[in-house]
């Protein structure tokens, strides 16, 4: 391949300089978080993530595939280079950035809480910190840890995902659940019947995009590209797509 893009700190070739030469890129996503990843009718994926990260392939030039995984799941698949970037609602941490080095933050996402319309006492965490109390978590999510935090009563319940919390407090077997507001916003324009959001934030957070540790041309690259998407007209368009209609 022609194109040179630099080297990948100590060893070899960068992320990005492999992904140009094998002229495709490989991202990591865990559908599930409306409306960043999920599936359509037709069971393929789409949102703002995966806009944004088909607007990393035409800017490389390059054929994108989205490879799936548990949201845990992510990080190792990065680490052992099944994938060459995570682009799937990741929170930037100082915990995962000791696996991982993130890209400049492109989206900010609180924490909120979600319990069943039939409850309307509800109106902050602190009603439900009771040991009568089921706090639904997905795993391996900053909700899941903030959770862990918050509530010294309570009772947790582990879940694979969002949407399996979700449907635990949508159905009455779980008294709420902890996650990004994004994601409970649009699981209540889907099931306000059963399901109330509360829209006090418990934390805000950043996501970003998820790259190999110390590869410092693809981090430099990633953030260059971010710079001049973030507000730019495609980004304009997918967010007018995804979040305001
Ligand atoms: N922002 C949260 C986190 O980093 C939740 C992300 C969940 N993403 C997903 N694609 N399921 O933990």
């Amino acid at each position: 391949c022609s194109q040179e893009v630099g080297g990948g700190g100590a060893t070899g070739p960068s992320t990005i300089q492999k992904i140009v030469d094998r002229n495709k890129l490989i991202i990591g996503t865990s559908p599930g978080y409306f409306p960043f990843e999920m599936k359509d009718k037709q069971g393929v994926n789409v949102g703002y993530d995966i806009d944004l990260g088909k607007a990393i392939g035409e800017a490389l030039k390059v054929e994108v595939e989205f490879k799936e995984f548990e949201f845990g799941g992510l990080i190792p698949a990065l680490q052992t280079g099944d994938i060459d970037m995570v682009i799937s609602g990741m929170t930037i941490r100082g915990d995962r950035a000791l696996a991982v080095s993130f890209s400049d933050p492109y989206y900010s996402a609180g924490q909120i809480i979600m319990v069943p319309k039939s409850d309307s006492a509800t109106k902050t965490w602190k009603d439900l910190d009771k040991p009568d109390k089921k706090i639904a978590l997905a795993q391996g999510t900053t909700g899941a840890l903030l959770a862990k935090q918050l509530f010294q009563n309570a009772q947790m319940m582990d879940f694979d995902g969002f949407a399996n919390a979700a449907l635990a407090v949508k159905q009455n077997q779980a008294d709420a659940v902890i996650f990004d507001e994004p994601g409970i916003a649009v699981y209540e324009i889907m099931n306000g019947d059963s399901v109330r959001g509360i829209y006090d934030t418990l934390s805000s957070e950043n996501l970003g995009i998820a790259l190999p540790l110390n590869d410092h041309a693809t981090i430099q690259w990633m953030n260059s590209f971010l710079a001049s998407y973030r507000n730019g007209p495609a980004d304009q368009a997918a967010i007018q797509k995804w979040f305001k209609s």
